[in-house]
């Protein structure tokens, strides 16, 4: 079902130094775009946003939402997503997973259910995912390629979901303290991610993430690629620039950094925000006011339907680029990439014709703190390194950061 490239360099700088091994696995992950059910992909973002942030208010505060709370929470945006195949137990069973930054959980059995084998040990506890349904927690044997596995993973097992057609879970690749407080009875203490575990079983010698996303106008498509302890050089163009993970909260609890974006030549759209990158959220989400400068610069209307904004022809032509300025280093995103691919449009439930737009507002509930998300529409044009040793988040171009394929 999935190939893998198992990469192992080994290098010696001099004959009497150790022999140095750098290995990463690369995951081969699929995009799908398929709205079902009545809200919008707008309306299912800032769902999950909302959700986001009220969860890491609640854990800042000390006081946890309840795990019951958590779990009869159905706000995952199943609209868009992108999907690795993982194996779990021995023999093994295969799941599709949501590649997700914004949680660091690992869960299954949406869909396919979950299979106790020889490699299964029940822990007892119960684990409340950021969103969907989880249930109860078991540590078991996952394969994310033939022969690579990792042992001793806590995965949680959903006895029952809502909204999760076709998907079987999510494979969560947030920072690790996104697990704290998933636990009842709660121990208290985090639950290694899988990038944590193999990093710590020695699988992969950097504790870091690699992704790429392309922009692409079918509904389903494997072009993603998703890499564990290294990064991909054929992916991006130029050196990647990372950025500390900002220490502005609630954005700090996530793979937060601090922006600056502007609209064309001049027009600011928002200075020196905290916000984060997450490959769960579709859209690239921008603080009101910003949002409101960025629906005058534009021109852009608010279509009924959709949700999105949308432009005439004639607007389109005008549209400038975004540039994101992070950590010294401008990003320009194009006028291209801030449209949703037309040949997608009725799949949101739009007009085939209509020219919509990625750019949307976080609503009436933006605080300082949380103020954007540059969502997967964002990393559709620039690779991204989520490094969990460093704490920081590199971005880079791609040979797609100015396709014209929408
Ligand atoms: C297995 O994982 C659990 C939970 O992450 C941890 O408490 C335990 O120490 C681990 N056991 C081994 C043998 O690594
Ligand atoms: C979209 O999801 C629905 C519900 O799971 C399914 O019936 C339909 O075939 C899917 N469409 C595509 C294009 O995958
Ligand atoms: C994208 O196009 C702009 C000009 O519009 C150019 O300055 C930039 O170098 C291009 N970026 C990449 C990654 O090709």
């Amino acid at each position: 079902m999935f190939s893998s490239l198992l990469s192992v360099l080994l290098a010696s700088s001099a004959l009497a130094s150790p022999v140095k091994v750098s290995s990463f696995v690369t995951l081969p992950i699929s995009k799908r775009v398929n709205l079902t059910g009545t809200r919008t992909l707008l309306e299912r973002d800032l769902a999950r946003v909302t959700h986001l942030r009220d969860k890491a208010h609640a854990r800042l505060s000390g006081q946890p939402l309840a795990s019951r709370a958590v779990i009869s929470d159905q706000v995952f945006n199943e609209a868009t997503t992108y999907l690795a195949a993982v194996d779990v137990g021995t023999p093994p069973t295969t799941f599709a997973l949501i590649i997700d930054t914004g949680s660091s959980n690992t869960w299954v059995g949406a869909t396919t259910p979950f299979v106790n084998t020889a490699t299964t040990v029940s822990t007892g506890q119960n684990v409340a995912v950021s969103y969907g349904s989880g249930d109860f927690q078991v540590l078991d044997t996952v394969t994310l390629a033939p022969g690579l596995t990792i042992t001793n993973q806590s995965i949680g097992v959903a006895s029952s979901s809502d909204g999760f057609e076709g998907v079987d879970g999510i494979l969560g690749i947030g920072p690790v303290d996104l697990t704290l407080d998933t636990l009842s009875p709660d121990t208290n203490s985090a639950i290694p991610t899988v990038t944590d575990n193999l990093f710590t079983q020695g699988t992969i010698t950097q504790n870091l993430i690699g992704i790429s996303f392309e922009p692409t106008n079918v509904d389903e498509i494997q072009n993603g690629e998703l890499t564990f302890g290294g990064t991909d050089s054929t992916k991006f163009t130029g050196e990647i620039h990372f950025a500390p993970v900002t220490t502005v909260a609630p954005a700090s609890e996530f793979w937060g950094i601090t922006q600056s974006v502007r609209y064309g030549a001049s027009t600011t759209i928002f200075n020196n925000l905290a916000g984060i990158v997450d490959t769960g959220t579709t859209l690239l989400l921008l603080p009101t006011s910003g949002f409101n400068t960025y629906t005058r610069a534009t021109g852009a209307v608010q279509d009924a339907t959709t949700g999105l904004l949308r432009v005439t022809n004639a607007q389109f032509n005008k549209l400038q680029s975004l540039f994101f300025t992070i950590n010294g280093q401008t990003f320009e995103f194009t006028a291209n990439a801030q449209l949703w691919p037309r040949a997608l449009n009725t799949a949101i439930g739009g007009r085939a014709n209509n020219i919509y737009l990625i750019v949307s507002s976080l609503g009436a509930s933006t605080e300082t703190g949380f103020d954007f998300v540059n969502g997967f529409v964002w990393l559709e044009r620039f690779y991204s390194v989520f490094d969990t040793t460093n704490k920081q988040i590199g971005f880079a171009t791609t040979p797609f950061t100015n396709s014209t394929i929408n």
